[in-house]
């Protein structure tokens, strides 16, 4: 194969999960680096060995080196300590803030053409902090949330309603935290809005659940999320790699879009292979919109802490 996704921390539940979906996708060669080298190697080495089973001829390649990630069309940012039960996502800040800075200089000297999909948390602080340190266009620095989010909506809607994911969207958007927004007028069962076919209380049942996602497992396995955080970076590499135009909600740098300025906040976009290629701006109701600026401003406070 002739395109290369780098994927660090990818020896990581995230970014082995993330590497593993490209991989058996065959949507590029996957360079899979960690601090951990040796295991990123095996790791690697495990995931080349599964690709004859796919059919796939994907290079998997695990080192500690960056040298060997030059030239990604695509770098994923899984770096950075994961939740244990109690902690908030927003308890990583400064600590993953070191991480980041660290392994974005390395990003943008082996591959400074790529596009960043991030995915430490606290998410969008992350992205922003990514974005700042990395100077490149808004364009090429994409946070990875609402894709997740909006997937675990999804799949309590289906289940509640006994009826495929396949015919489900939901949109969840706003900052990956306690106050994300999920929107069930946009929120769909083959394009019947759920507002028609659940009653308000299982909608806000559902709502609920879906903020706390990230805690529910972490609760349940003792630490954070890994296959549907890593399945949902692989939804937005296709979409890039292949060009899709795909709108899904990602975390972005927004420039007055939504009346938020200046700050990485989940919102609908169109991804394809200039990166984040268009944001799309729909009409919020006067609640929806409160509770979009509350968690704009949750954002805020933490990029303000650390000063990006
Ligand atoms: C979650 C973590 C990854 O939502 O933020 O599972």
């Amino acid at each position: 194969m002739n395109r290369k996704v780098t994927v660090v921390g990818g020896a990581g539940n995230v970014g082995a999960t993330v590497a593993r979906g490209i991989a058996d996708k065959q949507l590029a060669d996957v360079v899979v680096i960690d601090i951990a080298d040796k295991k990123a190697a095996g790791i690697a080495l495990d995931m080349l060995e599964a690709c004859p089973v796919y059919g796939s001829d994907a290079r998997v390649l695990g080192t500690g080196d960056y040298a060997e990630s030059a030239g990604s069309e695509i770098v994923v940012i899984t770096s950075g300590v994961p939740r244990k039960p109690g902690m908030s996502r927003d308890d990583l800040l400064s600590v993953n803030f070191k991480i980041m800075q660290a392994v974005t200089e390395q990003v943008v000297k082996h591959s400074p053409n790529c596009i960043i999909i991030a995915v430490a948390n606290p998410l969008d602080a992350m992205a922003q902090a990514i974005y700042k340190l990395s100077k490149f266009p808004r364009e090429r620095v994409i946070g990875m949330a609402g894709v997740l989010d909006s997937a675990r909506m999804r799949s309590f809607i289906a289940k509640e309603l006994g009826v495929s994911v396949e015919n489900v969207h939901a949109f969840v958007l706003g900052g990956h935290g306690d106050t994300m927004v999920p929107l069930p007028r946009y929120s769909t069962v083959a394009g019947i809005p759920i507002t028609d076919l659940m009653d308000k209380a299982t909608i806000d049942r559902i709502c609920a659940r879906t903020a706390r996602g990230g805690l529910e497992i972490t609760e349940l396995v003792g630490t954070s999320a890994w296959y549907a955080p890593g399945a949902s970076v692989v939804e937005m590499v296709e979409a890039i790699l292949l060009d899709k135009k795909k709108i899904l909600p990602c975390s972005v740098f927004l420039q007055g879009e939504y009346g938020v300025r200046d700050l990485f906040v989940g919102v609908p976009c169109k991804l394809g292979s200039r990166g984040l290629e268009k944001i799309i701006e729909i009409k919020l109701t006067p609640d929806e919109d409160a509770a979009f600026k509350k968690s704009a401003a949750a954002v805020k406070e933490l990029v303000d802490v650390i000063k990006v």
